[in-house]
């Protein structure tokens, strides 16, 4: 069946998987990423598939009411799968407003235009929300997130992501909008930005740089190879029920200090330098606030009900991303170069 979807956040790190992984496997879709290019965005993630004659960018801000409303009006896009979003806890610390701004409202402009066009008949169409693990709270030491824990954010990254899940959901239940959210655990791979904890540390690693771990390094995340969140939203989107939530996890639990251990020894092996020489760059430093201690997702009902697993071990997943990042050291130069040295300076060598 032909579909014209337009992929927010497509030029992202995960939409960039996202756009490629459905230009590839759909060929009979027409596929449409829609991005502002914020410093998070970045074209060089696709430069294998611009070119694919069902593949279109269009540059553009989801905040922009009168712009996304013509767009829809125009294209007439029977699906959405939305990734575009403000995404790093720690710049939403020093500026909530932004995270407001992008994740909820331009949230609730996609929402509308979607419902203007097609609230008299919403037969085939489908709103699918990509959404975090983090609305969820903080776990103590035991436990995993499911499908019905109580929403409890604790960042305004989180509250804002909570808060466009809710709009999402509400929608569905006031105008019928067919819809389906996932809520996924830390991913890690290619094209991920290096302000975030693995990329962040193999940039650093390279060049020699503190590895700065927060507090006492104890805080536990679970970890997904980013292609396999782009197959599960594959999946979730195609094969996924009307008004339900899929929670997508690696089954993957590690204390950030273990991982970046962990990470050290595999980056001495590749940069071929002595063993313990990357472990030596790892400093303590000031805890971020309002720290969620442990993420751990229980992803049992998208195994069960579409047959969705990860497919690669984090090992393997790890080795993949470090090879990636040190063969594209020109993609990792450009990000690097510019506003990053000053998100850097102000993140890290001010305090
Ligand atoms: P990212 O920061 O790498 O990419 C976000 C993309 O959105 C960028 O291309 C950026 O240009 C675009 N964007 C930002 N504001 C925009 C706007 N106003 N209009 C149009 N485009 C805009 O983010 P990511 O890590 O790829 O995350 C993608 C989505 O997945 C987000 O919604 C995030 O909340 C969610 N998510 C991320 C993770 C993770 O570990 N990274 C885990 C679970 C869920
Ligand atoms: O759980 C899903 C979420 O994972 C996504 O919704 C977010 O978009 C994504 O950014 C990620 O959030 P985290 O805050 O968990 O990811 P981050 O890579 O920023 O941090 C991972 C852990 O590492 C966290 O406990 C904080 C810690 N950390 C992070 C950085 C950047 C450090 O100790 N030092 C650092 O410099």
């Amino acid at each position: 069946m032909s579909k014209k979807i337009v992929i927010t956040g497509g030029a992202g790190f995960i939409g960039s998987h996202v756009v490629r992984r459905f230009v590839k496997q759909y060929s009979s879709y027409q596929i449409f990423n829609l991005d502002a290019l914020t410093y998070a965005g970045n074209l060089e993630n696709l430069k294998d598939i611009e070119s694919a004659p069902n593949y279109t960018f269009i540059k553009g801000d989801i905040t922009d009411e009168k712009f996304i409303n013509e767009l829809f009006e125009e294209q007439k896009f029977d699906s959405v799968i939305h990734l575009a979003a403000e995404s790093h806890v720690d710049r939403s610390i020093v500026d909530p407003l932004a995270f407001a701004k992008t994740n909820i409202l331009g949230t609730m402009v996609l929402l509308n235009a979607f419902k203007n066009l097609w609230q008299d008949n919403w037969s085939g169409k489908r709103f699918y929300h990509v959404s975090t693990d983090e609305v969820y709270g903080s776990l103590g030491n035991t436990g995993l997130f499911t499908e019905s824990t109580s929403y409890d954010p604790n960042s305004p990254y989180s509250a804002s992501k909570a808060s466009s899940d809710h709009f999402v959901r509400a929608y569905g239940e006031t105008y019928g909008m067919p819809y389906v959210i996932s809520n996924c655990s830390n991913n890690y791979g290619p094209n991920h930005f290096p302000e975030k904890l693995i990329p962040l540390f193999i940039n650093n690693i390279i060049n020699n740089k503190a590895l700065p771990v927060y507090g006492d390094g104890l805080f536990t995340r679970d970890w997904l190879y980013v292609k396999d969140h782009a197959v599960a939203i594959d999946l979730a989107f195609h094969k996924g029920n009307n008004s339900e939530t899929y929670n997508i996890g690696g089954f993957n639990e590690w204390t950030n200090i273990d991982l970046v251990k962990l990470l050290c020894g595999l980056m001495d092996d590749k940069l071929q330098r002595p063993t313990g020489t990357s472990e030596k760059l790892i400093t303590y430093v000031k805890d971020r606030p309002g720290h969620d201690l442990r993420y751990a997702i229980d992803a049992s009902k998208i195994n069960r009900e579409l047959g969705w697993k990860p497919s690669v071990t984090f090992e393997e997943g790890l080795e993949k991303t470090i090879n990636w990042f040190l063969e594209n050291k020109d993609w990792l130069n450009n990000v690097t170069s510019g506003s990053y040295k000053e998100y850097y300076s102000n993140q890290y060598d001010k305090k």
